[in-house]
């Protein structure tokens, strides 16, 4: 049995740490690595302490799990200029070797056919970080009925677009739609690491913990990968 395995940490700090630790080790590993990477609240602390440990980012790529469409890179919610700030700016690495789904895209369909030939191109992802929505999406792969593999265009459920506007002036700035990696790309990675912090992700977590797989909750789908740990604090792993 494939298994996923569990880091429960006391707190957000401690989880961040971990998560760093397994990231700096991939990177001292491999200077070469592609690291897939996140947005949201969740990463912020793990983004943190990577960009404090003086790691050398001069080789690595990177490419980000989705973005809001439409949305210019200027705007300060776009997942561009969260990714330039919380990371890209404070680490030596080379911007035109960071990857985030243009949200400008005139044609958003041909941007996701070029969006999976570019990570074939870069060999795939070694390392990915992943949050998790309350509702149980991963990337914007929110739960339906079916899934898709490859990167697309996806509608957002309304709970995201309420959890997401804490960061906009009103709901009604949250843009409705994003481009987002699919299953199959995330499931791809080598190696995968999912951080969950909070009560309010106690349920998306509880459903990682038993055998079976839905679409209703995206993120069971990682059972079926051979590499996926886990860290959570114990506000999430209690509820
Ligand atoms: C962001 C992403 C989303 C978030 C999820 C949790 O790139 O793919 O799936 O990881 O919505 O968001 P936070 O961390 O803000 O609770």
């Amino acid at each position: 049995m494939m298994e996923i395995k569990f880091i429960i940490c006391n707190d957000y700090d401690e989880m961040s740490h971990r998560a760093a630790e397994i990231f700096a080790a991939q990177i001292k590993e491999n200077p070469e690595s592609v690291l897939g990477l996140a947005t949201g609240s969740t990463p912020v602390g793990m983004y943190s302490e990577l960009a404090s440990m003086g790691l050398d980012f001069s080789r690595i790529k990177s490419v980000n799990l989705d973005e809001y469409y439409p949305i210019s890179p200027k705007n300060e919610n776009s997942y561009r200029y969260f990714m330039n700030e919380n990371l890209f700016s404070k680490v030596n690495i080379n911007i035109n070797n960071t990857y985030v789904p243009n949200g400008e895209a005139a044609d958003a369909e041909k941007e996701c056919r070029e969006y999976d030939a570019l990570i074939d191109r870069l060999g795939g992802i070694d390392l990915q970080v992943l949050g998790i929505g309350p509702n149980g999406h991963i990337g914007f792969n929110e739960p339906d009925t079916e899934l898709f593999a490859g990167t697309h265009v996806t509608s957002l459920t309304l709970s995201t677009v309420e959890a997401n506007s804490r960061f906009f002036s009103s709901v009604d700035e949250v843009p409705k739609k994003a481009i987002t990696m699919g299953m199959s790309s995330i499931l791809s990675a080598k190696k995968i690491v999912l951080l969950i912090s909070g009560k309010n992700k106690h349920a998306a977590l509880k459903a990682l913990l038993d055998d079976k797989i839905t679409p209703a909750v995206p993120a069971t789908f990682l059972k079926l990968h051979r590499d996926v740990t886990v860290i959570c604090d114990k506000a999430a792993y209690e509820g």
